[in-house]
């Protein structure tokens, strides 16, 4: 499809795009015990507990567009400001740092031989020598690594991050920022990802990844059971309540659109929104497996422009939520995220201007280009009256990214 058809005024340039319905969505269905695994109330519970007791916690906005809604020809818009998470600029600390902690408790644990040792021990230090010795580790394209470092410096472990050759010396200085070692290796991100797993099992260290492999998944639940926590807020900070008719989440493994789309459709089951999976092209995992029925693993150059959705294998953990969760899939042209930092740079008819990096943007720079094309609206039942909910993952995580392509620095815009 391409977003050609005048269904609205916006002047942005229009871009090609894919959009296919999930064949595997039970838009009906309950969320039921395969979800449950994932996230329940009990797991969002204890995550809200420990994450909002770090310092320097406070929800993030949830910002309402009526100008770029009323240009989109849609009734609401509501887009969830990640840009001031933790001063990390992501939602990403509530995954990684989370996941760190839940980590440092398990293994405290064990090392004193008792059953469990209480989150606000780990962030109190009360066991400062244990953790000291103590080694996580994770691959990251940049947000997660620099949640994984941020979250090891605030509870006193060691910490060793890789990378891939793509991610930008600036996303790895402020990994290394937080007193984490930085390894760069060779290839993609999941050649970086089967590194961190190689060397961890040599070491003895503890990998905090975003994905599982399909045998580990404890630590990826606590990450999405994490980021659910931004999902909760959402819901919370929404008008009356009321979920929206429409949801469109960015996905690189697809933890953040799980956590996403597991929440509300924990809380308002068949009245949840119409949830749309966001990709680039060129690292369309989650199309190709929604389409397949099954998980598939994508080949070739996955670089993108949205480094942090450049992966090429869905999370089997995300999985069980996405596959009957999803209502649809698309995918983006790294042009259609350019130019969506751009708009939002400006503000839309009247709106306050937003500092949103090149990952963040996807899932709004998909609703626009859906919201512009008469068929793509009519597959998607968008029509004027109805409400939709993006996340605003990042802000400038890559200052200088965000001056090359906005034109002006994050604080001129911010300002
Ligand atoms: C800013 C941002 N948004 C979204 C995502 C996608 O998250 P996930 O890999 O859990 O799908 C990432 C991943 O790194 C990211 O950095």
């Amino acid at each position: 499809m391409s977003s050609t058809d005048k269904t609205t005024a916006l002047s942005t340039p229009t871009w090609p795009f894919r959009l296919a319905p999930n064949p595997g969505a039970t838009p009906l269905a309950n969320y039921g015990a395969r979800q449950s695994a994932v996230l329940d109330a009990a797991g969002l519970a204890e995550a809200r507990a420990c994450i909002s007791a770090w310092p320097g916690y406070a929800p993030t906005p949830l910002v309402k567009l009526p100008g770029l809604a009323a240009a989109l020809n849609i009734g609401r818009l509501f887009y969830k400001q990640e840009g001031a998470r933790f001063g990390l600029r992501s939602f990403k600390p509530l995954g990684g740092a989370y996941a760190v902690q839940r980590c440092l408790m398990r293994e405290v644990a064990a090392r004193l031989g008792v059953e469990a040792v209480d989150p606000q021990e780990i962030l109190a230090r009360r066991h400062a020598q244990i953790v000291a010795n103590i080694t996580v580790t994770a691959a990251t394209d940049g947000n997660h690594g620099r949640s994984v470092a941020w979250g090891a410096r605030m509870f006193g472990c060691r910490c060793v991050i890789y990378i891939n050759e793509a991610v930008t010396p600036a996303r790895e200085e402020a990994i290394a920022a937080f007193g984490a070692e930085v390894r760069r290796h060779p290839g993609s991100f999941d050649d970086a990802v089967r590194q961190a797993f190689e060397t961890a099992r040599r070491e003895g260290w503890h990998v905090i990844p975003d994905t599982s492999d399909g045998n580990i998944v404890v630590a990826p639940r606590d990450v999405t059971q994490g980021y659910a926590v931004m999902a909760a807020e959402a819901i919370e900070q929404l008008p009356g309540g009321k979920p929206p008719t429409h949801m469109f989440l960015q996905a690189g493994v697809g933890g953040m659109a799980a956590a996403c789309c597991a929440e509300f459709w924990r809380r308002f089951g068949a009245d949840r929104p119409t949830t749309v999976i966001v990709e680039p092209e060129q690292a369309a995992c989650w199309f190709a497996s929604l389409a397949a029925g099954r998980p598939i693993a994508i080949a070739g150059d996955l670089d993108s422009f949205m480094g942090g959705l450049a992966c090429g294998e869905p999370s089997p953990l995300a999985w069980e939520i996405l596959q009957p969760g999803a209502h649809a899939a698309m995918t983006l042209v790294d042009a259609a995220a350019e130019a969506i930092m751009r708009l939002l740079a400006e503000g839309c008819q009247g709106d306050a201007p937003l500092v949103a990096g090149e990952s963040g943007v996807a899932g709004l720079a998909g609703l626009i280009a859906v919201a512009r094309d008469g068929a793509a609206r009519r597959l998607l039942t968008l029509a004027p009256e109805s409400e939709a909910i993006v996340f605003g993952s990042e802000g400038a995580t890559d200052e200088a990214m965000y001056r090359r392509v906005v034109g002006r620095s994050w604080q001129e815009v911010a300002a």
